[in-house]
């Protein structure tokens, strides 16, 4: 059982996600648990305020030291052990596969979701968390960022998906097409075996799984080459 506490002001972005197909799934065969809190639940008051302006002046607005701290300490409290403390900000380490794998392995993972301008740095020294990123962009805050993160790692869990769409052979699996080798998924095919005059590869057709094995490694490495030759290099 992989456990993730979520801490966010938004806690409703979260619904739809928790509520359908795989991890909605997962979730009831209690493969997952998502436990989401509001970090405002811990202000003194309710409509205590969870960010102030920037000192220094300048836009936007900063999420409170004296608000964020005693909720982190609240929340890893809640167990007995404390979780893998991830922070979601554009100025983590990259998330990837290998981020995913190693995620997966965890028990515990305490998701910190920021808005607004960002964190009062007091936080992440006092905190020490790990930073992480999904991408070189910007979001609005961390939420989405975080759901990626549960759903990259949440599928590794054994017993998530089914045997059919197993992810041992994803793109940017160690696993994939060529077994150690992280690169693109070969090309898939289902009936109809002609549409419009585009033909099935041949060698699909056939029942020669040494053959076809041969394909999909070739045909793998061939579109890593075109689309992805940076994931070559590595
Ligand atoms: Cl984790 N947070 C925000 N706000 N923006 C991002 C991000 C995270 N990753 C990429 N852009």
């Amino acid at each position: 059982m992989l456990h993730f506490d979520v801490l966010t002001l938004f806690p409703g972005i979260f619904d739809g996600f928790l509520s359908e197909s795989v991890l909605k799934n997962a979730i009831e065969a209690k493969r997952v648990c998502v436990r989401l809190h509001n970090m405002r639940d811990w202000a003194d008051d309710k409509h205590a305020t969870m960010d102030d302006r920037p000192f220094g002046g300048g836009p936007g607005m900063v999420l409170k030291v004296d608000r964020v701290v005693p909720c982190v300490e609240n929340v890893q409290s809640m167990e007995s052990a404390p979780g893998r403390l991830l922070m979601l900000s554009p100025q983590g380490r990259k998330f990837d596969q290998r981020f995913a794998e190693e995620l997966a392995a965890e028990q515990r993972i305490l998701l910190l979701c920021g808005r607004y301008e960002g964190f009062d740095e007091r936080i992440v020294e006092i905190l020490q968390p790990e930073e992480v990123s999904i991408g070189d962009y910007v979001l609005n805050g961390g939420e989405v960022a975080a759901m990626v993160v549960i759903e990259a790692a949440m599928r590794l869990l054994p017993g998530v998906l089914g045997d059919e769409d197993s992810s041992r052979f994803d793109s940017f699996s160690s696993d994939g097409v060529c077994p150690g080798k992280r690169m693109l998924d070969c090309a898939h095919y289902t009936r109809p075996r002609e549409y419009r005059g585009l033909e099935v590869p041949e060698v699909l057709l056939g029942g020669n799984h040494v053959e076809i094995a041969r394909w999909r490694e070739e045909n793998g490495r061939e579109r890593t080459k075109l689309k992805r030759p940076d994931l070559l290099d590595k």
